[in-house]
């Protein structure tokens, strides 16, 4: 066999995977299709969203908030071309990072469509055509942006996060079609710089898989950047006509309401990626939602092939990914790794951001758990007033016996590093109490979560 195991994608789930089984000392090839490594989240995904949201950050700050700081400057003007161009620029950095750590593990790269022969056989279809025989396979193709039967995704007018970073100028009105994680980057991202931007949502909240205090206080900032929420709306025809979109959405009472705009992102979920990969071929079973399957070790139906990422069941997230991708080569290699899947932590980047770890008071519901409810706000908070960045709370459930922590949900500003913390303490199986007890940094955000302890062991925060 040319190689002990060969990766098929090359996203964090895949060349985590890779650099994890050369760790171990396991000959690896990876295959990607693209010219660049990196995946959805490095090309298309976590990294250019990030950019653009910080350079418009960066943007909205100055034209409205570094006056009441004291700083006066003229009016700023956006130049998307040079924010577009960053991105880019940012995105390379990133990419030709992991070509570096490619190198470095001694992992052969192949660029070029990978499908299978066999079980132990992979074509790969580039710029020229090779065959790879291997051992082990670990799946690893991601996803692609999922819609709905009858909208035509032109790529132009009508868009997918993909085109979303790569606009040459700022939409007058962008219509979102769903609430969720990327519609709430990409659609804070074109408010701040100007545009008019309208949410449509099936569901009665945004960000509804999240803890529904979140939602709420996401919908409460956003709506004070100036975006609109059509809530509880289904939407049932896109048409495009030159520069005009029209999305026509019924309302709760099913009447029937057309938002015209200039653009329309579709950002209703994802979809795995599987197309290509002659699964069939080597007798790989997919589920009926065309996620591959795999068993609780994330081996799929045949015994030398795993898959990990957003190819399979979970949270479509790169930490997930890169968490599966280290557990698949540890497995091969015969360790016996855990994952726990309940304190993969989940961040929304919008400003104020949200970062949740365990459970939602929601899902403490169904469960009919027993639990108590802590919350701080960071109004209430000296670091939050000093920065500006009052918005938000951080609100802690704990076991009403145990007081064990069992969910952290934060919105406000850094709460995408601090959600760390939480995952740490939770890992740990800390209490309410144990996290109170610990003497926090002052003045910082964090104080807000130590605050939110207090108040779920014994309803006694110090600073409300
Ligand atoms: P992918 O990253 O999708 O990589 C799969 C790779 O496989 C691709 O490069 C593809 O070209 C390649 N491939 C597919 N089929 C073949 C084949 N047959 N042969 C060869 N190569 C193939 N997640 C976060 O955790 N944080 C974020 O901030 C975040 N932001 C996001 C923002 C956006 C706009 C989007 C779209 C996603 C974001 N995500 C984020 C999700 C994240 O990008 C994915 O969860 C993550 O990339 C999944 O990793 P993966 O390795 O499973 O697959
Ligand atoms: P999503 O699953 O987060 O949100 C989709 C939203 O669309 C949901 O609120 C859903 O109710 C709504 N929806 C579905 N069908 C609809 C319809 N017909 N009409 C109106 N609304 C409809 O999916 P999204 O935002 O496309 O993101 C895809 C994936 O990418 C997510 O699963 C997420 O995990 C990942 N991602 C993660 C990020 C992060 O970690 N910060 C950032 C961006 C994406």
């Amino acid at each position: 066999m040319d190689y002990q195991v060969t990766v098929i994608g090359s996203g964090p789930g895949g060349y985590v995977a890779a650099i994890r089984c050369a760790q171990l000392g396991l000959k690896t090839a990876i295959i990607e299709k693209y010219d660049s490594l990196g995946g959805t989240c490095l090309n298309v995904g976590c990294i250019p969203s990030k950019a653009l949201l910080d350079s418009s950050e960066h943007f909205h700050n100055a034209a409205h908030t570094f006056k009441e700081h004291g700083i006066d400057i003229p009016q700023p003007k956006v130049n998307l071309k040079q924010m577009i161009a960053r991105k880019t620029d940012v995105v390379k950095q990133n990419t030709d990072g992991i070509n570096f750590l490619m190198k470095k593990n001694k992992i052969d790269v192949f660029h070029g469509m990978g499908s299978f022969i066999d079980k132990n056989t992979i074509k790969v279809s580039g710029k020229e055509e090779k065959k790879i025989t291997t051992e082990k396979v670990i799946i690893a193709t991601g996803s692609k942006p999922a819609s709905l039967p009858f909208i035509k995704i032109d790529k132009k007018r009508v868009i997918t996060s993909t085109e979303a970073l790569e606009l040459t100028e700022v939409p007058k009105h962008m219509i979102v079609i769903g609430g969720g994680v990327i519609g709430m980057e990409l659609g804070s991202v074109y408010a701040r710089l100007g545009a008019k931007v309208s949410v449509v949502e099936f569901l009665d909240s945004i960000i509804p898989t999240m803890d529904s205090t979140m939602g709420k206080e996401l919908q409460k900032s956003l709506k004070g950047l100036g975006m609109d929420f059509y809530l509880s709306h289904k939407v049932t025809a896109v048409e495009a006509k030159g520069k005009e979109v029209t999305v026509t959405a019924e309302t709760p009472k099913g009447e029937k309401i057309d938002l015209k705009g200039d653009y329309c992102l579709v950002s209703i979920g994802r979809k795995a990626y599987t197309e290509g990969l002659g699964l069939e071929k080597a007798g790989v079973k997919v589920t009926d939602r065309g996620l591959v399957e795999v068993d609780g070790h994330l081996r799929t139906n045949v015994d030398n092939i795993w898959a990990i990422g957003d190819v399979i069941k979970g949270a479509m997230l790169a930490h997930k990914a890169e968490e599966e991708g280290v557990f698949v080569a540890e497995t091969i290699m015969g360790q016996k790794p855990h994952i726990n899947y309940n304190l993969i932590p989940g961040v929304v980047y919008t400003w104020p951001e949200v970062a949740a770890v365990g459970y939602t008071e929601e899902q403490l519901k169904d469960q009919k758990k027993e639990y108590k409810v802590g919350k701080f706000p960071f109004k209430a908070l000296g670091r939050a007033r000093a920065s500006g960045d009052t918005d938000g709370l951080v609100k802690v459930l704990a076991d009403k016996q145990t007081d064990e922590i069992l969910g952290i949900h934060i919105i406000g500003a850094r709460a995408a590093d601090m959600i760390a913390a939480g995952v740490t303490a939770m890992e740990f199986r800390a209490s309410a109490e144990d996290v109170s007890r610990m003497s926090h940094a002052h003045p910082t955000y964090m104080e807000a979560v130590k605050e939110a302890c207090l108040a779920a062991t014994d309803n006694r925060p110090i600073h409300m």
